[in-house]
Order: C-alpha cells, then sequence, then structure tokens
C-alpha cells in the first residue's frame, strides 16, 4: 500500500504544485513508484510543470465516465519510468467530480505505487477537503511571509480534525541572505509558530521559476533542497536543507552585500 500525502497550503501561489512535481521527481529517483494526481480541478497545472501535458490521452473526467480505465490516463514522465502523472483534465462545474469518486481513484493507484502525491488547489473549501480525505498525510507548504503563514495556519488547524497519520511542513522561497539580516523568519521560527515538525526547506530560486516543464539542473541549490526533502520524508533522515550557509561568516556577509545591492 502507497503512502497517500496531500501537499496542501491554504494560500494559493505558495508552491504546492512545484513541490509536488519536484517531490514525485527525487522521490522517482530514490527507486520509489510514485504517481502525482492533479486533484486541482479547474485550475490544473501539473501536467504542464512535468512537462507532459502533449502526452495526455485521458485525464480523471474520462475515468469517472467509463472512457478508460485507471492505468490507462496514467501518463509517465519524461525522464523517470517509475514516475506518472493522472491529470486532472477537463472537469467543470457540471461534472463535478465528488470526494467519494476520488478516494476510489486513489485507493486504486495505491496498490500499484510507493507514493500518491496528490496536488491540492488553493483555498480551504470543498476542493481542500476532497483531496485531504483521499490522504493519510500531508505537507503543509508555507513561504516565509505572514499571509500565508496566516493560511498555512488555518490549514493545520482542519487538518488537524482529519485522521491524518502526520502532519509536516515544507518552507519554501526561503531567503539566506535576507534571514541573517534578520529580515526574514528563521525556518525553526515557522516551525515553532504552526505547531507542526518541519521536514524542509527550499531557497527561493530562479532556477525554479524557469524549470516549469523540465527537471531543475543540478547544479542549483534547490536541486540539493529537493534530495534533501526527498530523503527526508521516504527515510526519515531528520536533514533540512540550510539556506543560511551560503551567507554565513566573513564570505557569506559580503555575498549578502552583493545581493542587497543588486
Ligand atoms: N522556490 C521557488 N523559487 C522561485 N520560484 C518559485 C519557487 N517555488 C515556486 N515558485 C514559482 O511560484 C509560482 C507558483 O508556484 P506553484 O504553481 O507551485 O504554486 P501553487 O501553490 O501550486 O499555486 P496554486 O495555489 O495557484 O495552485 C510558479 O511560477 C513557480 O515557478
Ligand atoms: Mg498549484
Amino acid at each position: 500500500m502507497a503512502r497517500k500525502i496531500v501537499v496542501t497550503s491554504g494560500k494559493g501561489g505558495a508552491g504546492k504544485t512545484t513541490v509536488t512535481a519536484n517531490l514525485g521527481i527525487f522521490l522517482a529517483k530514490t527507486g520509489a513508484r510514485v504517481v502525482l494526481v492533479d486533484v486541482d480541478f479547474g485550475l490544473n497545472n501539473l501536467d504542464v510543470v512535468m512537462g507532459v501535458e502533449n502526452k495526455i490521452v485521458y485525464d480523471v473526467a474520462d475515468i469517472l465516465d467509463g472512457r478508460c480505465r485507471v492505468k490507462q490516463a496514467l501518463v509517465q514522465d519524461n525522464g523517470h519510468k517509475n514516475l506518472f502523472v493522472l491529470p486532472s483534465g477537463s472537469l467543470t462545474a457540471s461534472s463535478p467530480v465528488s470526494g467519494q469518486q476520488l478516494k476510489l481513484i486513489t485507493e486504486s493507484l495505491s496498490e500499484l505505487f510507493d507514493y500518491v502525491i496528490l496536488d491540492c488547489p488553493a483555498g480551504l473549501d470543498c476542493g481542500f477537503h476532497r483531496a485531504v480525505a483521499c490522504a493519510d498525510e500531508a505537507v503543509v507548504v508555507t513561504t516565509p511571509n505572514l499571509p500565508s503563514l496566516r493560511d498555512a495556519d488555518k490549514a493545520v488547524t482542519i487538518l488537524k480534525s482529519y485522521r491524518l497519520n502526520k502532519i509536516s511542513l515544507v518552507v519554501n522561497r526561503a531567503r539566506g541572505d535576507l534571514i541573517m539580516s534578520d529580515k526574514m523568519l528563521f525556518p525553526k521560527d515557522i516551525e515553532s509558530l504552526l505547531k507542526i515538525p518541519l521536514i524542509g526547506v527550499l531557497p527561493e530560486e530562479d532556477a525554479v521559476f524557469l524549470s516549469s516543464g523540465y527537471t531543475l539542473p543540478k547544479s542549483c541549490d534547490s536541486y540539493k533542497a529537493y534530495k534533501i526533502l526527498a530523503n527526508n520524508l521516504h527515510k526519515n533522515s531528520g536533514k533540512i536543507y540550510d539556506v543560511t550557509a551560503k551567507y554565513s561568516g566573513f564570505f557569506g556577509s559580503i555575498r549578502r552585500s552583493i545581493k542587497r545591492s543588486v
């Protein structure tokens, strides 16, 4: 049986889809069989971020309408043969998907994979509940700014009312230079505020923004950060990427002032 993990945030744009995609890629690199399910019906874009949009033949709507089986709708990743995407496709308000239907689909995927990762929509309404009801773990993604933290806190409160095995925290778009200049919260402080265990910190980096549809280049910091995050999720390594390392000490303070002046 797979670990079924919903990636959520409350706030829109916190990085749920990016984290879902890259967690999938880096878990697949460990050899695990992974499927990413786009449960952001209507504003679906996981297929685009994964670069598989041109390979889609069927989607969730086709499964629900009986035009195909779950296996037939899976789209294989371009770089990893053990990584698949289930696109959400053309569902509209006139053909809504129920929580029960989605649960049946994720249960059947659970028998084929080690990880079923659900890319949750923004907000805390029915789309959020439908996604969370299919999962047994949640990863809450937040950025280190107040609006995002407030929404993450609300999400955590609701998540605690579900019988989830684990609710973990990922801090996205962290800036080591701002943290070291006391202009951004330390990820550990965010962990204390939200009262859920921190499993990963991801730097803000242009490479992430530019990588949509492609895999991250090995040379970028985010590649290392995602690798560490996936290891922590997979093997409970307890390791977390340190975004401040580059900006500590003598050379770090020079890097900080260079970054300030650009
Ligand atoms: N660490 C990062 N550094 C730079 N850009 C990032 C980072 N994480 C995400 N982004 C960018 O932020 C934007 C929003 O990310 P993403 O689509 O993953 O958020 P989301 O939470 O899924 O949004 P939505 O709520 O609309 O579904 C994207 O353009 C993405 O490339
Ligand atoms: Mg998204």
